[in-house]
């Protein structure tokens, strides 16, 4: 049996800075042996422990989508060990990665249904996979109506904005950023995710909610959805708890009798309503 610790051996073909702040990094890798490129079969909301060898290994959301073969992309804030090492990597290097992680957004379900996909800071990562998998044109008819709110704290903190400017030209996706507060240049519109989705009110009609980003702005954004008409079960969330093992075996990330590791990181809000409010 393969050894589930083991890393998959990866060359980092890209390494550049994300946002004004220089704290995010987009990561680009690609597969060093064909045969686990083959083998390294994800979707949309999956996670990856990513190992810088000597420093360590983290947990990260898969930032690319199954529908852009061949390499994995991560997007990565400075926080700490792991991470800071993983930003001061040359193009060229090897690391390793564990994966795929997790269950995935429940894609199955989505069909020929609405999406509303709303997003805050980092967390915007499994969100671009998402977005990403839906509009490519092989995808694109299986759902309906495609809104993503997308908020930061200020312009300089969005990600991939090349891709939101390629986005907002289209017509089968209406995109609405938002940040928190005036900024000079800035012409769209201000304001806090949670209050931005009431004043959006996307129609609760045969659409699911999903819904990622920091903990503040999901606790408050989950009521505005429940007011909106969202029954629990189409309101999507993906948890960030602190992981070591990442498949199951430590007991870092439980919530109840739930590994998020391995039972999510994706849950229904119907699901979160089941398990001790610790997450
Ligand atoms: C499923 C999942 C997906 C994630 N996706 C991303 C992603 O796409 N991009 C990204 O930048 N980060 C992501 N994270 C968070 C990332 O895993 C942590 O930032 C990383 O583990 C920090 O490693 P480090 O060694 O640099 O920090 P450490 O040296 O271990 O810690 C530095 C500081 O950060 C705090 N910290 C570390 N991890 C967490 C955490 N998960 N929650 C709260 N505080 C924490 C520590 O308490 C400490 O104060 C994700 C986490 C999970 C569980
Ligand atoms: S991270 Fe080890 S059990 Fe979930």
């Amino acid at each position: 049996m393969k050894n589930p610790y083991l890393p998959l051996p990866m060359r980092l073909e890209k390494n550049f800075i994300e946002t004004e702040d220089k704290n995010i990094r987009t990561f680009t890798l690609s597969f060093i042996n064909k045969e686990d490129e083959e083998n390294f079969k994800y979707m949309p909301g999956q996670f990856a422990e990513v190992c810088v060898f000597g420093k360590g290994e983290a947990p990260f959301g898969i930032a690319s989508s199954p529908t852009e073969p061949g390499k994995l992309v991560f997007s990565v804030m400075k926080v700490g060990k792991v991470t800071t090492a993983l930003h001061e990597m040359n193009e060229g290097s090897i690391l390793g990665v564990r994966g795929p992680l997790g269950n995935y957004y429940p894609l199955e379900e989505f069909e020929g249904k609405n999406l509303v996909i709303i997003g805050g800071g980092f967390a915007f990562t499994t969100l671009r996979s998402t977005i990403t998998y839906i509009l490519d044109e092989k995808n694109r008819d299986r759902f309906g109506k495609l809104t993503v709110i997308y908020g930061a704290r200020n312009p300089g903190l969005l990600l991939y904005k090349d891709e939101l400017a390629a986005w907002e030209k289209r017509d089968d996706i209406e995109l609405i950023t938002t940040i928190d507060r005036e900024a000079p240049g800035w012409t769209g519109r201000v304001g806090f995710i949670p209050a931005v989705t009431e004043q959006v009110a996307p129609s609760a009609e045969n659409t699911y909610a999903v819904v990622c980003g920091p903990p503040v702005m999901i606790k408050f954004t989950l009521p505005i959805l429940e007011k909106l008409g969202f029954p629990p079960e189409r309101i999507v969330n993906s948890l960030e708890n602190r992981m070591k093992c990442g498949i199951g075996m430590c007991g870092r990330c439980n919530v109840g009798n739930k590994y998020v590791c391995k039972d999510g990181p994706v849950f229904t809000l119907a699901q979160l309503q089941q398990l001790p409010g610790e997450y």
